[in-house]
């Protein structure tokens, strides 16, 4: 299974901008890509369409959405559709953010809901989980992890295509805090997710990716990505610039 590297702009960029970046971003990387590791760009919906060019099919690429509404057409003002993101070029959305969850509070029930709509429509889906600072400090990060893995997949057909599924393991307090979790926290989770997803899908587990999210940056890349059960991380913040973003693609 290929590394993904993704790249979650959350509410930045204009589409100048975004494609710029985009554009950058593939003049540092191309050619120098590790074999395995596949790029992920997540950018707002307006700069979609803008990315994919500044992308221009280049090889290792890939584009996707950080949301959608789990219906294909309607009236749900402001919202987005999984057909509107094929159609704007996007292959991949993010599902549970912890920003979606705590800011704008999706419950467990809308992202599982959502997690199988994305799925049944063609999307591949990586769904977010991840414990706030309170609940580790009480000890519930193993019953924090267990329900929203089993609330976010349980419309999920138990064969579902391995590479179309992943995880993100993304510490709340972790998330553009600067603090990253150590490589003890980051193991026992992601052992965690995976003992989890061995249980419902059986032996294709083994290919979903588990990436990690939280604090992710150019000099903790290539000691978090050498983990046990580490598939791929998830950036926010470090990868707004292009030249910050492709030294941890390339870490
Ligand atoms: P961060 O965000 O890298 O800025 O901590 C990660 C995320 O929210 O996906």
């Amino acid at each position: 299974m290929n590394k993904l590297f993704a790249a979650n702009w959350k509410m930045h960029k204009t589409a100048a901008e975004a494609r710029q970046t985009a554009a950058d971003l593939v003049a540092l990387v191309s050619g120098r890509l590790k074999p395995g590791r596949e790029v992920l760009i997540l950018p707002p919906f307006t700069a979609l369409a803008p990315v994919a060019a500044g992308l221009g099919g280049a090889a290792g690429f890939l584009l996707g959405a950080q949301n959608f509404y789990p219906q294909q057409q309607g009236a749900f003002t402001g919202e987005v559709s999984p057909g509107m993101l094929l159609d704007a070029g996007a292959r991949f959305a993010l599902t549970g953010h912890s920003e979606r969850r705590h800011v704008l509070g999706e419950s467990d029930a809308l992202v599982g809901e959502k997690t199988a709509f994305g799925l049944a429509s063609g999307l591949c889906v990586i769904l977010c989980v991840g414990e706030k600072e309170g609940e580790r400090k009480a000890g519930e990060l193993l019953a924090v992890l267990e329900r929203q893995m089993r609330a976010g997949l349980q419309g999920v057909p138990k064969d579902i295509a391995p590479e179309r599924l992943a995880l993100a393991y993304e510490p709340v307090w972790a998330i553009g805090t600067g603090l990253v979790a150590g490589p003890k926290e980051i193991l026992e989770a992601h052992a965690i997710v995976r003992r989890i997803l061995v249980e419902i899908f059986g032996p294709s587990a083994s290919a979903m990716r588990i990436l990690y999210g939280g604090s992710v940056k150019p000099d903790n890349a290539s000691e978090i990505i050498a983990l046990d059960n580490v598939d791929g991380v998830l950036v926010g913040g470090a990868s707004l610039k292009a030249d910050e973003f492709s030294r941890i693609v390339l870490a």
